[in-house]
């Protein structure tokens, strides 16, 4: 079997939303600290739903295509439902990740939340 599935590939060669959203509503960034990878995640809400998506990673292909995944799943959805979204949803719809590759779809789980969680602060003040 491939290291890594045609999914993946096609996220990685290919991947959804990718950029930045000016005046973002909420913006999360996240690293991992062992392998030095960084995502960046950029929503625009309305309502709450979440009306656009957008990522920018600096890392490696698993963590760009679990990024394109990632925001494939929450485009559109509830913020609620978005921060349901777990690291395993976003390996499972790529059809998998190699053990040692999915701390990478965990970068993807974390932004998400940063970002929600960027864009209550900002609400609140
Ligand atoms: Fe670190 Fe993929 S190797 S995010």
């Amino acid at each position: 079997m491939a290291l890594y599935s045609e999914k993946v590939m096609d996220h990685f060669r290919h991947p959804r939303n990718v950029g930045s959203i000016e005046n973002a509503d909420g913006v999360g960034e996240v690293g991992n600290a062992k392998c030095g990878d960084i995502m960046k995640m950029y929503l625009k809400i309305d309502g709450d739903i979440i009306s656009d998506v957008k990522f920018e990673t600096f890392g490696c292909g698993s963590a760009i295509a679990s990024s394109s995944m990632a925001t494939e799943m929450i485009k559109g959805k509830p913020l609620a439902e978005a921060l349901q979204l777990t690291n395993k949803a976003v390996a499972e719809a790529l059809d998998g990740l190699p053990v040692h590759k999915m701390h990478c779809s965990v970068l993807a789980e974390e932004a998400i939340k940063a970002a929600v969680q960027n864009y209550y602060e900002n609400k609140s003040k």
